[in-house]
């Protein structure tokens, strides 16, 4: 059976012959940002992935961190990717911490093409502001260390991306039109 996603285009338009393109980052990259725009712009969909859990858990990511703990929530990561398979030519923007599971992303790449947005800790802060409040990951005393700490731990997995966007530099309009070149096969974007 055809899963189903809420995503911001018909999925009738995820056309399972083209491969998907995976936004990764720290939280704060600004991967559910710029994933719509480039979305709309390419008239694909988009889907993210922990506002899909969200809506099929009935629960919000914190929610689900506090009562199942966060194994349980990497598993429904692990299942919605699973799910993606069937599908393809989508942007998606999973967590932060979705590439760190190599076997996960193997599900989906090849063909599906990763982009790191790559930011400092300090910059992803500061974006984040009051909306840190909702990774549970962050919620700890001093946010700014957790994030260097899940820098260092998945710089490797970031870096490894089939492209990487240094989104410290350039404005949000930049960023977006850079992704759309990847993700249109425009090179040199
Ligand atoms: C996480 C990032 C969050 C969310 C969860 C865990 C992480 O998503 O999936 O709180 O491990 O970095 P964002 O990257 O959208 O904040």
């Amino acid at each position: 059976m055809t899963p189903t996603f809420r995503t911001s285009q018909p999925v009738s338009a995820a056309d399972p012959s083209k491969p998907h393109m995976i936004l990764v980052g720290l939280p704060g990259s600004g991967k559910s940002t710029v994933g719509p725009a480039v979305a709309k712009c390419l008239t694909r969909s988009f889907l993210d992935l922990d506002r899909e859990i969200e809506r099929r858990c009935g629960q919000t990511v914190a929610e689900i961190f506090a009562e199942m703990g966060e194994a349980h929530f990497r598993t429904l990561e692990r299942q919605l990717t699973e799910e993606l398979r069937e599908v393809g030519n989508m942007i998606l923007a999973p967590g932060g911490g979705w590439v760190t599971n190599a076997e996960v992303v193997r599900l989906i790449r090849p063909p599906g093409q990763l982009v790191y947005l790559r930011v400092t800790p300090e910059t992803a802060l500061r974006r984040l502001g009051q909306m840190r409040a909702t990774r549970p990951l962050l919620t700890r005393p001093d946010p700014l260390a957790q994030l260097r700490r899940l820098l260092a731990e998945r710089r490797g997995a970031y870096e490894a991306a089939d492209h990487v966007v240094d989104t410290e530099l350039l404005d949000l309009q930049r960023v977006i039109d850079k992704v759309a070149d990847l993700a249109a096969g425009r090179r040199g974007g």
